[in-house]
C-alpha cells in the first residue's frame, strides 16, 4: 500500500506531566508556557488548565496562526471568571466575524489621533493639581496616585461625570477589576462585586441619557456609547453599552501598571533617565516600547479551535481551548537578542512586526482582536515619563523593588514609593 502525500505526518504534540497544571500556571503565570515549551522542545504543548484540555502556543509562527479567524474563535474562549470581572459579559472580546467588526469600529474610531490629542491635553492639565496633593504627603505610592490621575483624565475625556468626592470610590472599583480578578478567592469576589457596581453606575447614566437627560456630555465618547447598536442596527442593551464604555475607562486606568514599570525602569537605568530628560520624542517612544516588551502585564490570550485542522503536524480538535504566550513571545531569544536585558535602543530605527512584539495582542487592531488602545497606552506612558522627569522632583526611598512575578498583574512589591515629591 502506498501512503498519499496529501496528509502530512502527524507529530505527537507533547503533553505536560500531571493531571491538571492550573496551580503551576498560577504560581508562575508569565513564564509557564515558554518554560514548558522549551523543556518539551515544541512551540505547541498540551496542558490541562482549569480542568480543560488546552493547547499552549509560543513563537512568532504560532502567533500568526492564532490570529487566523478561520482557525480560531473568541466565542466562549475566555473563562467565566474572567468575563465576570475583567472584560464584562457580552463584551467585544468574545465576538467574532461581522458582530466583532461592527463593535470594534466604536473603539478604533474613539482612538483616532484627533481625540487622542484631547486626552493627552486633559491628562497634562490634571497632573498639576494632583501633583500638589501628592506633595502634601511624605510618601506617594505611584501605582495608586497614577490611577487617580488616569481616572480623572479619562472620565473627563469620555464625558462621564465624576464628582471629586466619588473619585476614590470609582477609581477603586475599576482598579479592582484588573488588580484583584486573578488573586485569591476574596479578591476575585471583590472584583465581581466591583463589576456589578461599575456597570450599574454607567448603565444608569446611559439609560437616563437615552430618556433625554443630559447625564453624558453631548457628542462625547460616553454619549456615543449610549447610542451603540449591534450589526443589525438594534440599540445595545444599556448594560452592554456600559460594559463597552468600561472597556475604555478600565484599561486606561490600567496604564498605571506600565507607568509604575516605566518609573521602575527610570530608577534602575539612570543613564536612560538622564538621556530622556529634555530628550527626543523618538528616544521616549523607544523607552516606552521597551517597557512594554520587558515588563510583565498580560501573560497570555485565550481562544478556541473553530474546527479540526492540523498545523506543522499538530492536530487541533474543534472546541479545544488555546492560550497564546504573550510574555514568552516578547522574551523569545529567537526574536530578541538578550531578551532579559532592558535595552530601549533595540526600538530605535526599527519597527516591530505584528506578531513578534505583542504586549497588547498581535495582528491588525482594526480587523483582529488586537488591542485598539495601544496609541493611548504609549502616549500616556510617554507623557507620564516626561512629567516625572521634567515637571517633578522626587526621591526613591528604600523599598522592595523586586517584581512579583507570581501576581497578576506583576508589580514591584511596594508599588513604587516616592518621597519628597514636588511639582517642578
Ligand atoms: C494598559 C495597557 C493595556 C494592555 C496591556 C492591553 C492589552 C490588551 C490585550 C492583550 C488585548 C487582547 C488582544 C487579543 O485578544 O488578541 C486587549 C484588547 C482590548 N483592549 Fe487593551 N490593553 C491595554 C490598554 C488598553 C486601552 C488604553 C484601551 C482603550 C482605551 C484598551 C481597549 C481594549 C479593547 C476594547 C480590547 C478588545 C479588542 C477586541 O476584542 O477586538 N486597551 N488589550
Amino acid at each position: 500500500m502506498q501512503l498519499s502525500n496529501e496528509f502530512p505526518p502527524f507529530r505527537h504534540t507533547p503533553r505536560l506531566p500531571g493531571w491538571d497544571q492550573s496551580l503551576g500556571l498560577l504560581a508562575d503565570p508569565y513564564r509557564f508556557i515558554s518554560r514548558h515549551c522549551r523543556l518539551l522542545g515544541s512551540d505547541v504543548v498540551q496542558a490541562r488548565l482549569m480542568l480543560r484540555p488546552t493547547f499552549c502556543l509560543t513563537g512568532v509562527r504560532a502567533a500568526q496562526l492564532f490570529y487566523d479567524p478561520e482557525k480560531f474563535t473568541r466565542v466562549g474562549a475566555a473563562p467565566e471568571p474572567l468575563r465576570a470581572t475583567l472584560f464584562g459579559k457580552g463584551s467585544v472580546h468574545g465576538l467574532d466575524g461581522a458582530a466583532h467588526l461592527h463593535r470594534k469600529r466604536f473603539f478604533t474610531a474613539a482612538m483616532a489621533p484627533e481625540y487622542l490629542k484631547d486626552l493627552l491635553a486633559i491628562a497634562e492639565q490634571s497632573w498639576q493639581p494632583m501633583a500638589l496633593q501628592w506633595q502634601a504627603s511624605p510618601r506617594t505610592e505611584l501605582y495608586g496616585a497614577s490611577q487617580q490621575w488616569l481616572m480623572r483624565s479619562v472620565c473627563n475625556w469620555a464625558g462621564v461625570p465624576l464628582p471629586q468626592d466619588q473619585l476614590t470610590r470609582r477609581t477603586s472599583q475599576l482598579v479592582t477589576l484588573f488588580d484583584s480578578a486573578a488573586s485569591d478567592v476574596r479578591g476575585h469576589l471583590n472584583a465581581r462585586v466591583a463589576r456589578l457596581q461599575a456597570e450599574f453606575w454607567l448603565a444608569r447614566l446611559i439609560m437616563d441619557n437615552r430618556r433625554g437627560l443630559d447625564t453624558l456630555r453631548e457628542r462625547s465618547l460616553s454619549w456615543a456609547a449610549a447610542r451603540l447598536t449591534d450589526n443589525e442596527e438594534r440599540l445595545l442593551p444599556a448594560r452592554i453599552a456600559a460594559v463597552e464604555l468600561l472597556n475604555i475607562l478600565r484599561p486606561t486606568v490600567a496604564v498605571s501598571v506600565f507607568i509604575v514599570a516605566a518609573a521602575h525602569a527610570l530608577h534602575q537605568h539612570p543613564q536612560w533617565a538622564a538621556r530622556l530628560r529634555g530628550g527626543s520624542v523618538q528616544d521616549r517612544l523607544a523607552f516606552v516600547q521597551e517597557v512594554r516588551r520587558f515588563y510583565p502585564f498580560i501573560p497570555a490570550i485565550p481562544a478556541r479551535v473553530r474546527h479540526d485542522f492540523s498545523w506543522e503536524g499538530h492536530r487541533f480538535d474543534a472546541g479545544a481551548h488555546v492560550l497564546l504566550d504573550v510574555y514568552g513571545i516578547n522574551h523569545d531569544p529567537r526574536l530578541w537578542s538578550e531578551p532579559e536585558a532592558f535595552r530601549p535602543e533595540r526600538f530605535i530605527g526599527s519597527t516591530p512586526g505584528s506578531f513578534d512584539f505583542i504586549p497588547q495582542g498581535g495582528g491588525d487592531s482594526h480587523t483582529h482582536h488586537r488591542c485598539p488602545g495601544e496609541d493611548v497606552t504609549t502616549s500616556l506612558m510617554a507623557l507620564a515619563v516626561r512629567l516625572l522627569l521634567e515637571q517633578s522632583h522626587y526621591t526613591v526611598p528604600p523599598q522592595r523593588l523586586d517584581i512579583q512575578m507570581n501576581r497578576l498583574p506583576a508589580l514591584p512589591a511596594d508599588r513604587f514609593l516616592m518621597s519628597d515629591f514636588k511639582p517642578a
